[in-house]
């Protein structure tokens, strides 16, 4: 059984009169029609409690996509006995077994299944159909192919030597107990391999999906049963962070956390373990990715052209809310008048409104905690002496959650925008004096407590090696001349350092093996 190593996924283009796009229309519509009611699912099992929720279209707020059942202590319990009973036969597959069942969750993915999850994030996070399709349908096939391969090679690949008479192993175990995977509105990518990774290395997991993205989490459990994944392998437990989260992290079972979400939760789940640890039967892994204060910072020897695009879209795609979206800029005098008017011409030309017209760039932000959080940053600058809003800044919920590409210029490198994460389509920008180059760049290495990405915009060889030595810790994806998102599975394994999380690269070697405990054999003959 061999697996080759995978090629990215071809991002489809859904261009006007192709078979493509109607296909994704006619889904569209289907989707937006379901109105379905989804259970929990134990132990493959449809559970209801009655404790409903709503999925809504952020972009249209009053359009409900679906409601859905929430966890409680009694179900996390229930999800708990199933994962560890499928745990029994689940680790002992043979994991070209396990590999085949990713591969097809894979060609699934790619194939029949990518309208209904494009359509799924289109409609539930309010993505354009390009952001979909580079998330749902090409990330996440990538991790399955690509950690597929990984698991091949560690599985394949004895590290270990033997003299003549012995035969010395490293053993790759699952852990012992399940895996608790928390999981982001903002990539269904992450969603779904944040609960599989530990699964393909012969671990179960309970699964606590957005509220805000349900929807799509369901969608990609139905492709995890098609594929072929054994019951209660993984569990399926909306809910509220506290209802859902304490119990499971009260349990002695608890073999590890996947996280992406906030710096807080992270924190507040890091420290409950740490209150909870005499009780595990083993100490938990926690990998997590959390914030970004991502930046762009420009040398004057800088394309303009090529900073212009990468600027609008590392800012402004999805509304700003990757975690990798560019968020703090520092442009030198000497080129900020006409980057200046280069960068607000450009921005003028966006468009912004419902994902069904495909020619949007920008949606809706995903929901009215959000869209609040947001304004009150743009009104905190609006208010300031410290700080011009340079464009955009009006916010509109009155059909959607709509916040205008939003530029803050800013006399203050610690200006609250230029420190704090949005999570919005808001970039301040601090225009630095071109002498003081190096200076700038400790600046930008200082401001923030996260690392997760940022980019040096320079054609001067010299200027780039130094921001590389200055910023050797201010980003875990570091981009040179290019923006700062976009990370491809296989190419740029993706996480950050410091505040940002414990980077453990997704879609890696390196995650996988945190997911497996290993066993020293020697054996002599
Ligand atoms: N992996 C995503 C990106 O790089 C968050 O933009």
């Amino acid at each position: 059984f061999q697996v080759p190593k995978p090629k990215n996924e071809p991002i489809k283009a859904y261009r006007e009169g192709s078979e493509e796009k109607k296909s994704l229309k006619a889904k569209l519509k289907e989707l937006k029609n379901e109105q379905i009611e989804i259970p929990l699912i134990i132990g493959g099992k449809e559970v209801r409690t009655g404790d409903l929720g709503k999925c809504v279209m952020p972009h249209n707020h009053s359009h409900v996509l679906a409601t859905y059942h929430k966890a409680g202590e009694k179900e996390v319990q229930m999800a708990i006995d199933a994962a560890l009973k499928a745990w029994k036969e689940w680790s002992t597959t043979p994991w070209e077994h396990r590999v085949a069942v990713f591969l097809r969750m894979a060609e699934l993915l790619s194939g029949p299944y990518r309208d209904i999850l494009n359509g799924a994030t289109m409609l539930n996070q309010s993505k354009n159909v390009f952001q979909a399709e580079i998330d749902s349908a090409c990330e996440l096939t990538d991790f399955y192919r690509f950690n597929s391969y990984y698991a091949y090679q560690m599985y394949t690949e004895q590290p270990m030597y033997s003299p003549q008479g012995t035969w010395n192993r490293l053993e790759y175990r699952p852990l012992e107990g399940f895996i608790f995977a928390v999981t982001p509105f903002n990539f269904t990518s992450i969603a779904g391999n944040l609960p599989t990774a530990p699964v393909l290395m012969g671990n179960v997991s309970l699964w606590k999906p957005a509220s805000s993205a349900v929807f799509s989490a369901y969608k990609l459990m139905q492709l995890f049963k098609e594929a072929g994944l054994p019951d209660g392998v993984i569990n399926f437990i909306p809910g509220s962070g506290g209802k859902v989260g304490n119990p499971v992290l009260a349990s002695e079972h608890l073999a590890g956390i996947h996280f992406t979400g906030s710096t807080a939760t992270f924190q507040h789940m890091w420290r409950t373990v740490g209150t909870n640890i005499s009780k595990y039967k083993s100490y938990p892994r926690i990998v997590g990715e959390t914030g970004g204060k991502d930046f762009i910072f420009a040398h004057a020897s800088a394309d303009l052209d090529a900073l212009v695009a990468a600027t609008v879209r590392g800012a402004f795609e999805y509304q700003g809310q990757k975690c990798s979206a560019a968020s703090r800029m520092y442009v030198p005098e000497s080129i900020w008048p006409k980057f200046k008017d280069m960068l607000l011409d450009e921005i003028k030309t966006i468009k912004m409104g419902d994902v069904e017209d495909f020619t949007n760039f920008m949606n809706a932000v995903i929901d009215r905690a959000a869209f609040e959080t947001i304004k009150g940053y743009i009104d905190y600058a609006k208010d300031s002496s410290d700080a011009e809003i340079l464009i955009g800044g009006k916010c509109d919920d009155s059909v959607g959650y709509f916040i205008e590409p939003t530029v803050i210029l800013t006399t203050n490198p610690h200006f609250k925008t230029m420190e704090e994460e949005i999570f919005g389509p808001v970039l301040t920008i601090y225009v630095y004096k071109d002498n003081e180059y190096e200076e700038a760049l400790e600046l930008c290495d200082n401001t923030s407590p996260y690392a997760l990405t940022g980019a040096v915009f320079a054609n001067d060889r010299k200027a780039i090696e130094i921001a590389e030595k200055k910023l050797t810790h201010t980003a875990g994806n570091f981009y040179i001349n290019d923006k700062p998102t976009g990370a491809v599975v296989g190419q740029q394994p993706f996480g950050g350092g410091r505040a940002s999380g414990t980077n453990d690269k997704a879609g890696s070697l390196l995650n996988l093996l945190r997911w497996v405990s290993q066993r020293t054999i020697k054996e002599n003959f």
